[in-house]
């Protein structure tokens, strides 16, 4: 792997190459690359994929459009999380499991003051969800179900017999993005890291409240129609991000931005 930018003379990463070469950085090194900024509130980071043409998925899933190197990108994003926001889609198409506790970064978290795994936390106003799956029955921390006072209370109390904390954000059916967040702080989680899917992201994306986007470019054509990686209304003026860092793999770009 190679940083593009910043640009840099120094080749630091070489796990297994020769110098001068680029070789696969280490999960410490990712770690490092990908650490949270200090800050006193909490910092909302999304991760996500799209193909050359814009798609967020193809054929429901975005698991095509990903590289061996995404995916540990993917799970190092996780590791130096507080908690995962997902929309209740994604969990439904993806078949989302609970985060798994990794040997590789249990030091970096005990360090970082936070548990073995991030806890993952389902944005849902209907709360239809299987509650018998191991995501609510059997994760190393509770997951969290973050909706609107007015979810059904049956699907609610269904929610937490199997384990899972609900939290309300919103006074309708919904969630409203920036109490989500402000939920989450309460409950001491700051590092924040979402990953979608697009209509959960488009809704942080026009609350304002997102700081920083990892976005994997990459190197696929799909065509079609798949929903690009934040969907939903249009902002009024769109907003403005400033790139970070582009490391490169095997032809995916790993780029990174942070709100102006
Ligand atoms: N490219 C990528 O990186 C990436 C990342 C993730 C997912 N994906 C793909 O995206 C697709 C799914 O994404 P999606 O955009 O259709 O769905 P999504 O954002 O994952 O989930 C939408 C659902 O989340 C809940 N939700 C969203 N906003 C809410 C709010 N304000 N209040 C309460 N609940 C809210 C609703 O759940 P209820 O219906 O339960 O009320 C809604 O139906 C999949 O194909 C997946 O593979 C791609």
């Amino acid at each position: 792997m190679r940083q593009l930018f910043p640009v840099t003379d120094q080749t630091p990463h070489v796990e297994g190459a020769e110098p001068g070469e680029s070789g696969r950085w280490s999960l410490d090194e990712l770690a490092e690359a990908y650490a949270y900024p200090d800050t006193d509130g909490p910092w909302l980071r999304a991760n996500m994929v799209s193909s050359l043409d814009g798609a967020g998925q193809h054929d429901g899933r975005s698991h095509p459009l990903s590289s061996d190197t995404d995916m540990r990108i993917f799970g190092t994003l996780r590791a130096l999380a507080d908690v995962v926001v997902v929309g209740a889609e994604t969990v439904r198409l993806e078949g989302y499991r609970p985060a798994k506790a990794r040997s590789e970064f249990a030091e970096r978290r005990k360090a970082a003051g936070q548990g073995p795994a991030p806890a993952i936390a389902v944005v849902t106003a209907s709360l239809d969800l299987d509650f018998s799956l191991p995501l609510f029955t059997s994760p190393l921390v509770p997951t969290l179900i973050l909706t609107g006072a007015a979810a059904d209370p049956d699907r609610v109390r269904e929610a937490e017999r199997a384990g899972a904390e609900v939290l309300v954000a919103g006074d309708g059916p919904g969630v409203e993005p920036d109490r989500a967040v402000g939920a989450l702080a309460d409950r001491g989680h700051l590092r924040l890291l979402t990953e979608g899917g697009p209509r959960l992201l488009g809704q942080f994306v026009a609350a304002g409240v997102l700081d920083e986007l990892c976005l994997t470019v990459s190197p696929m054509l799909t065509a079609g129609d798949a929903q690009r990686i934040a969907g939903g209304p249009a902002v009024g003026v769109p907003q403005r991000f400033t790139p970070t860092s582009v490391l490169e793999d095997a032809g995916f770009l790993f780029t990174r931005y942070r709100r102006n």
